[in-house]
């Protein structure tokens, strides 16, 4: 599959929403309810989002709130019970499995807490993977792979498996990996959660530099006030429901 493959003028498409106030990622009516025998676990219920271009937005809310389960409905990792998610302009729930894939490899980027790197692979692999799925050139990818693991810092560190990077390069390499791309938002389920303070700042720094050189709008979890108050909108989710908060 090449890069100009199967959903028409994506390419286009991602272009503009850059350039535009545009919508990256909306939810209208999203609810959330798992069913574990007979018991139902609700969730999320009823709940709107909205995410422009270039806009950060951190999601705060205690643990088992429902953060993760949110932000794997907007990236399209799971199903909402009702309402849809639109990522740039496309409503994930017209799409099937393969179409929402490329969606997501186009226009999403994720970190999580823990880096989720491939173990038998190099940081330059790693990153290289996205492009790779996209089956871009190998030459082309790895020049630009290189570029980001420089960019974070990780230019001596090329082909370190992450069992012979630290937590904090880990997570570095995972930010590349997740912007290599260049999609049009990052999703991040705290991102820095599993880093001392002043590492998980450290990386946090790199990812907020990152986004702002490509205008990649963010939205990410986190339980730290301090890196929850670098974003441009703070979000609390409680009793199902998102509501805006000032720290
Ligand atoms: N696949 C699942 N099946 C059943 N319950 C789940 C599932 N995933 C998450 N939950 C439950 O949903 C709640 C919210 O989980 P989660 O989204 O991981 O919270 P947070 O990220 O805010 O800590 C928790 O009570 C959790 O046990
Ligand atoms: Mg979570």
């Amino acid at each position: 599959m090449n890069d100009q493959s199967s959903i028409g003028s994506e390419a286009v498409d991602q272009e503009s929403t850059r350039n535009k106030s545009t919508m990256v990622l909306q939810a209208q009516g999203l609810s959330k309810v798992f069913i574990q025998g007979d018991r139902r676990l609700e969730i999320l219920d009823d709940l709107d989002l909205q995410l422009q271009a270039g806009e950060s937005v951190a999601i705060m809310g205690s643990s088992g709130v429902g953060k993760s389960t949110l932000l794997h409905l907007l990236g399209g990792l799971d199903n909402p019970s009702a309402g849809q998610v639109c990522l740039a302009g496309h409503n994930l729930s017209e799409r099937n499995e393969r179409q929402r894939g490329e969606l997501r490899n186009r226009h999403l980027g994720f970190i999580y807490q823990f880096h989720h790197l491939l173990p038998e692979f190099s940081a330059l692999e790693n990153v290289s993977m996205p492009l790779l799925i996209r089956g871009n050139q190998i030459a082309a990818i790895t020049a630009v792979a290189t570029e980001l693991l420089q960019q974070v810092g990780l230019g001596e560190r090329l082909h370190h498996k992450p069992s012979e990077l630290s937590g904090g390069e880990r997570q570095r390499a995972a930010v590349a990996r997740a912007m290599v791309g260049k999609p049009n938002c990052i999703i991040a389920d705290e991102p820095t959660g599993n880093l001392d303070e002043a590492t998980a700042e450290r990386v946090f720094d790199v990812l907020l530099e990152l986004r702002a050189r490509h205008n990649t709008a963010l939205l990410y979890a986190t339980h730290d006030h301090k890196l929850a108050a670098r974003a441009d909108r703070v979000l609390e989710l409680t009793h199902k429901s998102l509501r805006q908060i000032t720290l």
